[in-house]
């Protein structure tokens, strides 16, 4: 990791006042004064700040029930940033793993550690996404087979991998997938001739959805693990 983000990640200091301590020479990498800020440094290498060994701050691992009308991004744009319900510190180190419509509802997982994100993303780690799904037509009887056999999306060179269809109502469904194209799920629906019109996600992997609209909290060790393992 550059030196820069190494002073970021083990103090409260901001990007440019990390550029200022390097440039001013407060910083040895090493037993050694290191003036450039993208200098590569591991965790392993002794960083001291002042005299003060500087280390790295623990991963964040956030569950988060994103309200209707808020984006998946670290800044307000069209529609407000669901970070505006996030107080924790340094939110801007924190990035969303697998990201939601604004008019999508429900679990949205948030952290710092991009390797168990990329877990979570990756559709070769197969780790399933669960969303309840309001349509504006009744389902029909070929839809479940369909969603197992995969389905061509516009655009798209692959079909969607093998889906489970779970009807609640005729308008009511569970779908879970294990991969997250581009507006997947309401593609696939408008692929079978009909339109989603509320879209909630209520589980990923073994993480469930359990705070309320706008709440968030820590995952446990357990969850944690759970979604660092392999799918089989
Ligand atoms: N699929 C969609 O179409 N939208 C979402 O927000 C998530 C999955």
């Amino acid at each position: 990791m550059r030196l820069d983000k190494f002073v970021c990640k083990s103090t409260e200091l901001t990007k440019s006042e990390a550029h200022h301590v390097i440039h001013c020479g407060l910083v040895r990498v090493n037993g050694e004064i290191t003036t450039i800020e993208s200098t590569q440094v591991h965790e392993n290498n002794s960083i001291f700040l002042n005299d003060v060994r500087l280390n790295l701050r623990d991963f964040r691992y956030i569950l988060m029930h994103k309200p209707a009308g808020t984006i998946c991004s670290n800044i307000d744009e069209v529609y407000p940033s669901l970070f505006n319900f996030l107080t924790v510190d340094n939110p801007s180190e924190l990035h969303i793993a697998g990201r939601l419509d604004a008019d999508t509802t429900g679990l949205v997982l948030i952290t710092d550690d991009g390797r168990w994100s990329f877990n979570i993303t990756s559709p070769a780690q197969k780790c399933s996404k669960v969303y309840r799904v309001g349509l504006s037509r009744p389902i029909t009887e070929d839809v479940a087979h369909r969603f197992k056999l995969g389905i061509a999306l516009q655009g798209e060179e692959q079909l969607t991998r093998p889906a489970i269809l779970d009807v609640i109502s005729p308008k009511e469904v569970l779908l879970t997938i294990t991969e997250g194209k581009f507006h997947q799920v309401k593609r696939m629906f408008a692929a079978v001739g009909n339109r989603v019109i509320r879209l909630h996600r209520e589980a990923i992997g073994e993480v469930k959805l359990d705070v309320e609209v706008g709440q968030w909290r820590y995952l446990s060790r357990g969850e944690i693990a759970a979604l660092t393992k392999e799918q089989p």
